[in-house]
């Protein structure tokens, strides 16, 4: 697959527009650990946003649950759309916003959120300048005290996610590129069987933003 000039929206739209959700690779009818480890860290009333959200069911659970202020932002408008669709009972609760997190724009001017959720989108970014500004706009983007929710295929995991190569993780890659305002506050390896019956190993982590204090010593004048 030549990826010069590749068009990924049209990659994605068609990967929505053509395949059944039960059938896509990374579909998960229950979201779990995702599910458990929002809800360990996040308040009802936390914005959330889910990166890359695809049609995943991550949603759906969360307003069941009675989380109130979700975004769902996707390269794919396709996948908005169904996803729209299907939670058209949850009126004024979640906010769809198509991005693309190489070069993005709306997502600029959202509000800052409590808790940044991640499962299977950041590995996609495979140009350092990418990975780059997906850490920018995730440091720009969430609160004092805030959590990131990072899930990536494990570093023994599979080379390529729907047909597109991608970057494999441990839990202290993700560190390291997540930068000093973050500290990994918890980490897991997990085994994703696909639908296909295929194990996707995952690497899950849990960051927590840093406040840093600079105390200055040196002049005892005030
Ligand atoms: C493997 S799917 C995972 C979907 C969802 N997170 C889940 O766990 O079910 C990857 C998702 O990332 C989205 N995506 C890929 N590249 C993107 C980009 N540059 N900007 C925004 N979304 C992107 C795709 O459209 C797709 O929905």
């Amino acid at each position: 697959m030549n990826l010069n000039n590749y068009n990924y929206t049209e990659h994605w739209d068609n990967v929505y527009e053509n395949t059944q959700q039960e059938k896509l690779g990374w579909y998960e009818e229950n979201p779990e650990p995702s599910l458990g480890l929002i809800k360990k860290y996040a308040k009802l009333n936390s914005i959330i946003i889910n990166i890359g959200s695809g049609t995943s069911n991550l949603l759906d659970e969360l307003l069941k649950a009675n989380f109130k202020s979700l975004i769902a932002t996707d390269l794919s408008t396709v996948a908005l759309q169904k996803l729209e669709a299907r939670l058209n009972s949850y009126p004024n609760k979640v906010k769809y916003i198509v991005d693309d997190l190489k070069n993005p724009i709306s997502l600029k001017n959202i509000d800052l959120v409590d808790v940044w959720h991640d499962r299977a989108v950041l590995h996609f970014l495979t140009e350092v300048e990418d990975q780059n500004t997906y850490f920018d706009l995730l440091n720009s983007k969430l609160k004092r005290g805030g959590f990131v929710i990072l899930a990536a295929f494990h570093l023994n995991g599979a080379e390529k996610c729907s047909r597109l190569p991608v970057i494999r993780y441990n839990a202290e890659i993700l560190d390291e590129k997540s930068g000093e305002n973050f500290k990994l506050i918890e980490s897991r390896e997990y085994n994703f069987v696909n639908p296909n019956g295929d194990d996707r190993p995952y690497i899950y982590t849990v960051f927590h933003t840093i406040h840093i204090f600079r105390v200055c010593l040196c002049n005892n004048n005030f």
